[in-house]
């Protein structure tokens, strides 16, 4: 039996996600939504409680999760709380970003990492926003974008230093996906991602960013 958390499993990208892996046989899947409440019902899942932006919530979650060997983490929930015309720093806004897409989710995957197996594979999903490399770049949502940029980096340092115990860490940028987040004209769906995902797992490379099944520049 294999392990899969998907953190904010609830919507979007993390439900369709979900969709998919329910569908292997001998995986449990547990997910989160900040409730606890989901919209799926099936014996191989399960749903939890988590706040990203309460060490609490983090802790309890864990608890809840450790008496499991963890073979995938997806650390999947954020937050983007930038409005689309206004490129200026809110330093509130900057922290509550912060909080979520960063230090909640580090301190998840930290708790986490003694729970793993051997060969377990963290996946962060990130953006193309997070990148320094991106061709359209400006100037709007740099609450969102610094976050993103920071989880990139973390997830290079972290490849680094879980190589010698066979741990992998990537990152995905999925591109611009028709979710609660994404809005109605994005050019993707969150099943393709989902399946894109899903072909990651197993990949064995460390420390790459993935767009599209191919890895890309950070
Ligand atoms: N959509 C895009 O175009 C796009 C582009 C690039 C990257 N991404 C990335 O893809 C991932 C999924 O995005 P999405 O578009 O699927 O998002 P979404 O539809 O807005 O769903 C967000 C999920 O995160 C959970 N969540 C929100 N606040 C949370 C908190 N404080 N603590 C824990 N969980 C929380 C939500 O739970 P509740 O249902 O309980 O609120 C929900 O399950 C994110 O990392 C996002 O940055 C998305």
């Amino acid at each position: 039996m294999k392990h899969a958390i998907i953190t904010g499993s609830s919507r979007g990208i993390g439900l369709a996600l979900t969709k998919v892996l329910i569908r292997l046989k001998d995986f449990k899947i547990i997910g989160s939504s900040t409730s606890g409440n989901h919209p799926i019902q099936a014996n191989s899942f399960e749903c939890y409680p988590l706040n990203l932006h309460d060490a609490n919530s983090i802790k309890t979650f864990v608890d809840n999760v450790q008496h499991l060997k963890i073979d995938y983490l997806f650390n999947n929930a954020e937050i983007l709380l930038d409005s689309s015309d206004d490129p200026k720093i809110d330093i509130q806004k900057l922290e509550h970003t912060f909080s979520v897409n960063l230090y909640g989710t580090i301190q998840l995957t930290e708790l986490l990492i003694p729970h793993l197996t051997e060969n377990a594979h963290i996946i962060n999903i990130s953006s193309g926003w997070g990148s320094f490399s991106e061709k359209n770049f400006d100037a709007f949502n740099p609450h969102y974008k610094m976050s993103k940029a920071a989880l990139n980096m973390y997830t290079k340092l972290l490849s680094e230093r879980l190589k010698s115990t066979g741990i992998r860490v990537s990152a995905v940028d999925p591109g611009w996906v028709k979710t609660d987040m994404g809005g109605a004209n994005a050019d993707r769906n969150s099943e393709e991602v989902a399946n894109e995902l899903m072909d990651l797992m197993d990949k064995s490379e460390t420390g790459k960013f993935w767009h599209q099944g191919s890895s890309r520049e950070w």
